[in-house]
């Protein structure tokens, strides 16, 4: 016996209304793998690595940002589409018969994105489309990247220097609309699979997280006032409760605060206040829980190579999102879970609130649970370095732990849509980036590691 077994994370936890329970209060926040098929399917490799997080004893395993649209998307998992259902049922009924973990697909929409073009390719475009008079074709290329931003409409410099992206002020209100009864078809077929949930993805650069944010240019009844942001999130909210049982759990995963840094050096975006009033009206839409991340936008996102599309990970909101500057203080967002759920207990709702960013040691993690800052702790590079992580703090082993160093590996991998792994995992022998997942951690004799 390690003594922990009274810490409040390994206390079972209550989620939904109807009876389902986590078996500890440990949390495996989304992280997208890039293990699927070329058209979404599930393939071994995205069955090796969720089942390793539930042989590793987390309480809930949060299934990366699956695809609610169908449309390509490269090997991002999907719920798009019946076909999918069979699959993802097997991953499931695979994590079942290893652990007690509740287990839900994030259900995600994202918008059109391009790779950045060579300046000949984009003024041939440009012209071709009558963007842009004929006469540009004379400049030479450096001539013409001088004088883009006088020659094209601010959009189109955008899309110039960042490669083209779609917005949702580029939305109509037919393809607004129908958006809620995607996120229920996905959310019915999640149900179907025998997953115990979603989580509804409103972070980061993504659809819903747009509508949310104070940077919402729409001008109709889909932007501008607190009320009309969040429209559609709570559109999306009653359609998928709709398309459900009541036992299934929905909850969502929002930002605390955006961080988008400014040319003027300010940080703009959603601030904690925002997200502590919208906290609360999605509290009040019966959602099960609500998770806090920070950051990953668009907006101030580097300029990608030519040949590569933005990625939203680069800029300030990206490196506040997945922390990799050593100097961040670990829990860095846990004041934003504790603002956000004061606000929500103060407005009446017991909603639980799930902290994470840079939280790696079990004392930090009870802490953050003993003094109310969060109901449920998030760890994701912490459990991709380390899936056996729960058990061993379980058995006191924490000098077995293989701990995460923050290094931007996993998250390269993200980037260049390459099979995600950890750099501290064996090294594999087929070529510098490949590692073997962990063999699964046993305790030696007379519980020794
Ligand atoms: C490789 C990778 C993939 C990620 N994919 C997702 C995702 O699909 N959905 C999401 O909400 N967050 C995603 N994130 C962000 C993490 O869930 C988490 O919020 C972030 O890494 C900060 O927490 P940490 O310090 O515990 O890693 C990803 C992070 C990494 C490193
Ligand atoms: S690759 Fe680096 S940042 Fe990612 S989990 Fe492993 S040690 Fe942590």
């Amino acid at each position: 016996m390690s003594g922990r077994e009274g810490a409040l994370l390994f206390q079972p936890f209550p989620l939904g209304r109807h009876g389902r329970s986590l078996p500890n209060r440990i949390w495996v926040p989304a992280m997208v793998t890039w293990r699927g098929t070329e058209d979404g399917f599930v393939t071994p490799a995205v069955r090796e690595i969720y089942l390793r997080y539930a042989q590793g004893g987390a309480g809930m395993i949060v299934l990366e940002a699956t695809g609610v649209r169908d449309v390509a998307s490269g090997p991002l998992l999907r719920l798009s589409h019946d076909r999918f259902v069979p699959g993802l049922r097997a991953l499931r009924e695979e994590m079942r018969a290893a652990s007690s973990a509740l287990v839900v697909p994030q259900i995600i929409d994202f918008l059109k994105i391009a790779r950045r073009k060579p300046v000949r390719t984009f003024m041939e475009q440009a012209v071709a489309k009558g963007l842009l008079d004929e006469a540009v074709l004379a400049l030479t290329d450096s001539a013409f990247e001088q004088a883009a931003s006088s020659l094209l409409t601010p959009r189109q410099f955008r899309d110039f220097r960042y490669g083209y992206r779609q917005t949702i002020e580029d939305l109509g209100r037919d393809e607004i609309r129908a958006l809620p009864g995607h996120f229920a078809q996905a959310a019915r077929r999640a149900q179907q699979a025998g997953f115990d949930g979603v989580e509804l993805h409103f972070a980061h650069a993504y659809t819903l997280a747009s509508f949310l944010s104070v940077t919402n240019g729409r001008t109709d009844e889909y932007g501008g006032s607190f009320e009309n942001r969040l429209r559609l999130p709570l559109e999306v909210v009653r359609a998928v409760r709709e398309s459900t049982d009541a036992g299934f759990i929905v909850g969502c995963r929002y930002l605390g605060s955006e961080d988008i840094l400014g040319e003027d050096g300010r940080l703009g975006g959603n601030t904690v206040d925002d997200a502590c009033a919208i906290g609360v009206a999605l509290a009040r839409a019966g959602l099960d829980f609500l998770s806090i991340s920070r950051g990953g936008k668009f907006d101030d996102a580097k300029q990608p190579p030519v040949g590569e599309a933005a990625y939203p990970y680069t800029g300030h909101s990206g490196h506040t999102c997945i922390p990799r500057d050593k100097g961040t203080p670990f829990g860095v967002n846990v004041p934003l879970a504790a603002a956000i759920r004061k606000a929500v207990r103060a407005a009446g709702f017991t909603t639980p609130v799930v902290a994470s960013g840079k939280i790696v040691a079990f004392e930090q993690a009870e802490a953050i649970l003993r003094e109310g800052r969060a109901d449920l702790v998030g760890m994701a590079r912490a459990l991709l370095a380390d899936p056996d992580l729960p058990r061993k703090w379980r058995a006191g082993a924490d000098g077995a732990q293989r701990t995460c160093v923050f290094c931007p590996f996993c998250e390269e991998e993200d980037q260049h849509h390459r099979l995600v792994t950890c750099t501290l995992w064996p090294k594999g022998t087929r070529g510098p980036r490949s590692r073997l997942t962990p063999e699964p951690w046993r305790l030696g004799p007379g519980g020794r590691c």
